[in-house]
């Protein structure tokens, strides 16, 4: 399995970098023709249920426009759904639990395919097999339940720390490439910026609510301290290395210092905020952050780079995350439903995800488009897709979500200070010893 991701993630970053050497001049912007869509029959009204991070709803309505206009007998609506990955999830099972086909097209985070497969339909019905081997194995792989495709892959994503340019040279400093040196420059910059009157400025802004995010960023600090996830593959529990428990203890004082107080409420978009506005030195975020950062509204255009995020001892580690999109098996137009999602997850249109939005395609074929070859962030992206490493979504299937509840709420409390780091994490241990005891007998 590991080896399989390790392979994935390698002819991605391999797929990226390859786009950091302009073979080709600057090419036109890619259009989307939809002529590869194929219209259901009959008249149906779809919803998608769809995520409004950055430029995504805005971006969907695109596609969606596309996709009505060759085929005006369907029409789609989005129903938009909190950011919060973990809130998205909770509102889903609801619909599952009441039948409910009031959502059509779902977007499902990489991590679910477990808890959904019950609920939707296989979409190898719906796709040809060229079509669903476009996309890298494994992912296709990952998506894959008792035979069945329970999702197509839309965009896969892994997280980097953006930094300012402009201030790094301005304070006379190297890029920082470990958890210490990322404090100490954040906390030169801010104090700097400081005391030149801008007292809203943060050294570093990252994702600290209590939420699939915050499993993320600390499993950041997991990975990269100990090599390993919070449940290994063989059901271990790993909370409990002294060098985790530093970092996490180093992080809680980030809180108030070189984060601001309200970071423990901080979800992707709270930072972005803060960031493009340019009131942050540092910041840990998704490649979407990457174009808005650049767009004209924005303070920090031109003055930031994106970067692997520090190493924590024992390696460099990016959470691997990434968005599907599974048809509802309740839904009075599974059909209509599943062309569509059948289009917005075509190369065609991760090709427009790409290049407008910044978004990481899941098939492999679209790195090589020269509408991409010169584009900044994909030059980026390399090196950062080979530090990704999977949650651990597979050793707990359909119970993911509660032990990633039980590991991001245990650092929570620590970092809100309810609790000291030590007892904090010896509480998390047992917690997940009761809980992976009980994955056990089901
Ligand atoms: C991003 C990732 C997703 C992850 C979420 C956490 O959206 O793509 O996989 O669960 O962030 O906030």
């Amino acid at each position: 399995m590991y080896n399989n991701l390790f392979r994935t993630l390698m002819a991605l970053a391999l797929a990226a970098l390859f786009l950091s050497v302009p073979l080709v001049s600057a090419q036109d912007a890619p259009v989307a023709t939809g002529e590869d869509i194929v219209c259901p029959e009959g008249e149906a009204e779809i919803t998608l249920g769809g995520g409004a991070v950055g430029a995504e709803q805005e971006f969907a309505q695109r596609a969606i426009d596309v996709f009505t206009a060759a085929c005006p007998n369907i029409s789609v609506e989005i129903l938009q759904m909190p950011d919060s990955a973990t809130e998205r999830l909770n509102l889903y099972l609801q619909f599952f639990e009441a039948q409910s086909g009031d959502v059509d097209v779902m977007q499902v985070d990489v991590i679910w395919p477990a808890i959904i497969a019950p609920h939707v339909v296989d979409m190898r019905e719906y796709l040809s097999d060229e079509e669903v081997d476009a996309h890298f194995v494994d992912m296709i792989n990952g998506q894959t339940v008792d035979g069945r495709l329970v999702a197509i892959p839309w965009f896969t994503d892994a997280a980097g720390l953006y930094y300012r340019t402009d201030l790094l040279e301005k304070y006379m400093l190297e890029l920082p490439t470990t958890w210490e040196e990322l404090e100490e420059a954040a906390a030169t910059i801010q104090a700097g910026e400081v005391a030149e009157g801008n007292t809203n400025f943060a050294g570093f802004v990252w994702q600290g609510n209590d939420y699939e995010g915050l499993t993320c960023d600390a499993h950041e600090w997991l990975v990269s301290t100990t090599g390993d996830t919070f449940i290994t593959t063989d059901g271990d529990i790993n909370v409990s290395d002294e060098r985790f428990a530093a970092l996490v203890e180093r992080a809680a004082g980030w809180v108030g210092g070189i984060s601001p107080e309200g970071v423990t409420t901080y979800q992707e978009e709270e930072s972005r905020n803060v960031w493009q506005a340019g009131n942050a030195a540092f910041m840990r975020n998704w490649p979407y952050a990457f174009n808005l950062g650049n767009s004209e509204d924005s303070a920090v255009a031109g003055k930031f780079g994106w970067v692997p995020l520090p190493n924590g001892g024992e390696r460099v580690a990016a959470c691997l995350g990434g968005w599907q999109l599974a048809v509802n098996k309740y839904s009075e137009s599974v059909d209509a439903a599943a062309q569509f999602a059948r289009y917005i997850t075509s190369h065609e249109q991760q090709l427009q995800r790409a290049y407008y939005i910044g978004q990481f395609p899941t098939i492999a074929g679209v790195y090589d488009d020269p509408s991409l070859a010169e584009d900044e962030l994909f030059s980026a992206a390399g090196p950062i897709i080979a530090t990704a490493f999977a949650r651990p979504s597979v050793v707990t299937g359909s119970e993911y979500q509660a032990a990633s509840a039980i590991f991001a709420g245990g650092i929570h409390d620590i970092l809100t200070g309810q609790v000291d780091v030590e007892t904090g994490l010896e509480d998390l241990e047992i917690e997940l010893e009761d809980f992976v005891a009980d994955l056990m007998d089901m």
